[in-house]
Formats: structure tokens, sequence, C-alpha cells
């Protein structure tokens, strides 16, 4: 049996973890074999590349060493987890991957979007999600909902890409709506603004529908 990639994409704050757990507790719930894993990290390379990327003490770092970073981990995380773990038919969930590229680095950084596409394509090496899908929220929102987690779980401080202007998180949030709209097949936007149950049910239809098939 061949396995199924699903990646979860959307500005910070908008449900990704969330939703990829509970839809991962649904699937294993039907006796499918999930695999979690997240970018940038997923192995120990990545791990220790996300490192990198995220401490906000790497003040000094310029937009194409972010992206060729990001660029790093991915192949890494392709060849030696969700490819291996696709071959033996599971289904693979995946918090981030080319999408955020595109995105960040493109649309918030200001990097070309040709350059990306390219390096995209390198990092994967042939290897494109099955069905991908967006969280749309109004990053101001994103933002209040990881401020909130970050007062409750008295947790870490914001790391170096949350740390953006919200102008940043706006531009951003149009790149993740350019990706939905030129490839409208395999990437699917969800109002991530809902209540979680709401957000689920909406988002387990469309995986049922392009993927499962099974009653709901
Ligand atoms: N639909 C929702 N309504 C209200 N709060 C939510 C909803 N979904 C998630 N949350 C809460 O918002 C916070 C951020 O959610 P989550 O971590 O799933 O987002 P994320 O997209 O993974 O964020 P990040 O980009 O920082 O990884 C968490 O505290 C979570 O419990
Ligand atoms: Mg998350």
């Amino acid at each position: 049996m061949k396995g199924i990639f699903i990646t979860f994409e959307g500005p910070d704050g908008s449900g990704k973890t969330t939703q990829m757990e509970m839809l991962g507790e649904r699937l294993e719930s039907l006796g499918r074999d999930v695999v979690y894993t997240r970018e940038p990290g997923g192995t120990g390379i990545g791990e220790d590349i996300r490192d990198i990327l995220l401490d906000s003490s790497n003040t000094a770092m310029v937009h194409r060493t972010e992206a060729l970073l990001y660029a790093a981990g991915r192949a890494q995380h392709v060849d030696e987890l969700i490819k291996p773990a696709l071959g033996q038919g599971k289904i693979v969930l995946c918090d981030r991957f080319i999408d955020s590229t595109i995105a960040y680095q493109g649309f918030g950084r200001g990097i070309d979007l040709g350059f990306l596409n390219e390096l995209n394509n390198i990092a994967v090496a042939g290897l494109l999600p099955d069905l991908t899908l967006i969280l749309d929220i109004d990053p101001a929102l994103g933002i209040e909902r990881i401020n909130e987690k970050r007062v409750l779980k008295s947790g870490r401080a914001k790391d170096r890409i949350e740390q953006e202007h919200i102008n940043f998180h706006e531009r951003v949030r149009k790149g993740f709506h350019h990706l939905a709209a030129s490839d409208p097949k395999r990437c699917r936007i969800i109002n991530g603004g809902k209540d979680t149950e709401t957000v689920h049910r909406e988002l387990f239809r469309i995986v049922n529908e392009v993927l499962l098939n099974e009653d709901t």
C-alpha cells in the first residue's frame, strides 16, 4: 500500500499543530498507521538546523542563509524520514513544508519565487504532498493565541520568526492565499479562525473526500 502525505500550513498560531494531532487521532482510530513530523526539524540533523533558525539571538542571519537552511533540513527530512515512511504505507502528517518557504521567505522576506521554487525542487527530489491543508487566520488573532499559550504555560520567549512585525505576518498570509489559488488541487484553504472542533470537522471532510473515502 502506498502511503499518504499530508502537510499543514498557515500563519503562526493558525492551529496547525492542534489540527494535525486531532486528524492523526482520528486516522489512528480508523486503524491507520500515522507518522507525525514537523519542519524545520523532523530528523536529528533537522532539529539542529531548527535550533539555528529559530534562535532569537541569531539576528545576523541573512535571508538567503535562512532559505538555504530550511531547504537543507527539508532534504534530510524527505530522504531520512518521509519517503521511507510513505514506502511503508504510512500516513505522514507534516507540520509545515514547501509552502512555508514560499510564504515566509518569498512573500515575507521578498526572496525571488523562482529561486525558492527551484530550492524546494532540490530539497524534495520529486516528492510532493498528496494534500496540503492551509489554515487561514488573521495574523493578529494567531499571535494573540500564541501569546495566550505563552502566558498559560509560562512558556518560551518568542522565536526569531515570531518576533517579526505584524506586516511581515500579513504578507505571509497573502502568500498562503496565493499558493491556494495557484494550486487548488493540492492546496485546500480552511478557515482557522473558527473553534477547534469546527475546523477539525471541515478539515476531516476534505481529507475524506480527497484521500480516504471513508464514511464520516
Ligand atoms: N480553533 C482554535 N480556537 C482557539 N484557539 C485555538 C484554536 N486552535 C488552536 N488554538 C490554540 O491556539 C494556540 C496556537 O495553536 P497551534 O499551536 O495549534 O497553532 P500553530 O499553527 O501550530 O502555531 P505555530 O505556528 O506557532 O506552531 C494554542 O494554544 C492552541 O491551543
Ligand atoms: Mg505549531
